[in-house]
């Protein structure tokens, strides 16, 4: 298998400074390393996940048992690191028009409270119901209490319930923490339970949380594995020349020292927006914080803000080239696409657009992508690409390995703590305090 690519000669930043962050974060690489033989026993425990084989045949097994039902249709409901990582994956790999080609297994995502929204997801899966369609509910929540997806569930729950009153159960999948309160409903219910290792943080938990739904929606597990091990062993590594996770950390670090301090990962792919939203969160919670590891208040951050090529060159392209210097972006460009179109030779056209008659699309979007990348070298704009050879489920999994471990280095250059959430926290508590007034 080759390995995605990153090319950061046009990042505007000497490799002398390159090379001084990258040394400041030897400690922490060597804490990596260390905490690899320590399976979930210390704050880098996620990075272990991949290589949790008794958890990955466990819901490889429950994929197994529950494919035997035979559904239509499966509703994931969570929200967060419990929906993102799925959303990105399954639509990066699957196309965000999957269901309208009437696949075997149909997926709708409950993640927040909109009552529209909702409604028509539930319409859609009445109507599987009333065909005598089977419908697997998969409720995600590692802490078992967030409020969006236990009201989402109870809906579900109860439309499933009017269909199978007696054996409701046997369509219920729930991924949570061990003893969190929806554990133990489960466990009362007689629900398929999977277990979200405690010390994994919702964020870094898609290879958790994600295998169920992903498996059953026909995904490669062992691929999405692979790719994320494959990750995990290049972004433990000291040398620079292997561990791009640690390099562009210190690459984003160095911008932020010179105020840049918004990161746009600039994906050229439709179907990879949602890839771009996990990513989102993931540099969000983990950078955003009120406080630096010593505890002094500094409201520290880098922002994350996702752009889809082209259709976002025609959004905010301008802004981007002629606004103010205070990004720095990351492309994804992916050398083969799942599907090649060559445009009909119609001289008609050829005063229209001029030169792309009986071409290849993906010559034509190259084109456009070098094009952007030299307006960018024109303008004297900083950016690095990630170059995926393809999309499949081996290189997007390392792909997000390789984000999660890269966001590690960045909060440790940056001093502040990557495993914690507590504004997300805070505004959780107001609201169930709201709710009990
Ligand atoms: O990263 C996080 O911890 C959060 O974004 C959570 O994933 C999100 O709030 C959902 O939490 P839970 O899985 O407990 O429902």
């Amino acid at each position: 298998m080759q390995k995605i690519e990153l090319d950061y000669s046009t990042a505007l930043i000497s490799q002398q400074e390159i090379e001084t962050y990258y040394t400041q974060l030897k400690p922490e690489i060597q804490c990596m390393q260390e905490a690899l033989s320590q399976k979930y026993r210390t704050k880098y425990a996620s990075l272990n996940m991949p290589f949790d084989h008794q958890l990955m045949q466990e819901v490889e097994s429950i994929v197994a048992k529950k494919k035997l039902l035979n559904p239509s249709t499966l509703v994931v409901i969570g929200i967060g690191g419990s929906s993102l990582g799925i959303i990105a994956i399954q639509e990066f790999l699957q196309g965000t028009l999957y269901n309208a080609f009437n696949p075997p297994l149909k997926v709708y995502y409950a993640e927040t409270i909109d009552p529209d929204y909702l409604a028509n997801v539930l319409r859609l899966v009445k109507q599987e119901l009333e065909q005598s369609n089977r419908v697997i509910l998969n409720v995600i929540t590692k802490s078992g209490t967030t409020t969006e997806t236990i009201a989402n569930f109870e809906l579900f729950l109860d439309l499933i319930k009017q269909y199978h009153p007696h054996d409701y159960h046997e369509y219920i999948v729930a991924t949570t923490d061990r003893n969190s309160a929806l554990w133990k409903l489960s466990c009362d219910q007689n629900f398929t339970l999977i277990e979200v290792p405690k010390a994994v943080g919702g964020r870094y938990s898609i290879f958790a949380v994600g295998i169920f739904p992903l498996g059953m929606l026909g995904i490669s597990i062992e691929q999405l594995v692979h790719g994320a091990q494959s990750a995990v062993r290049d972004s433990t590594c000291l040398e620079i020349a292997i561990n791009h996770a640690a390099l562009e950390a210190a690459i984003i670090y160095a911008h932020y020292l010179k105020k840049i301090a918004i990161n746009d990962l600039f994906l050229f792919g439709v179907d990879a927006e949602s890839l771009g939203k996990w990513y989102r969160q993931l540099m969000g919670e983990t950078i955003g914080k009120e406080h630096d590891l010593l505890g002094n208040q500094v409201f520290r951050g880098i922002t994350p803000t996702v752009s889809i090529g082209t259709t976002d060159l025609h959004s905010v392209g301008q802004l981007y080239l002629g606004g103010p210097y205070d990004k720095f972006w990351t492309f994804v460009f992916f050398t083969k696409n799942k599907h090649e179109l060559t445009l009909p030779d119609m001289p008609i056209f050829e005063h229209c657009v001029s030169h792309i008659q009986g071409k290849p699309l993906s010559d034509i979007l190259k084109a456009v992508y070098d094009g952007v990348t030299k307006a960018y070298a024109v303008h004297q704009r900083p950016y690095c690409t990630i170059v995926m050879p393809e999309k499949n489920a081996y290189y997007v999994a390392q792909f997000m390995q390789y984000q999660m471990i890269k966001m590690i280095y960045l909060s440790s250059l940056l001093s502040v703590d990557p495993f914690d959430q507590p504004q997300v926290e805070l505004y959780k508590q107001e609201t169930r305090k709201i709710l009990s007034q």
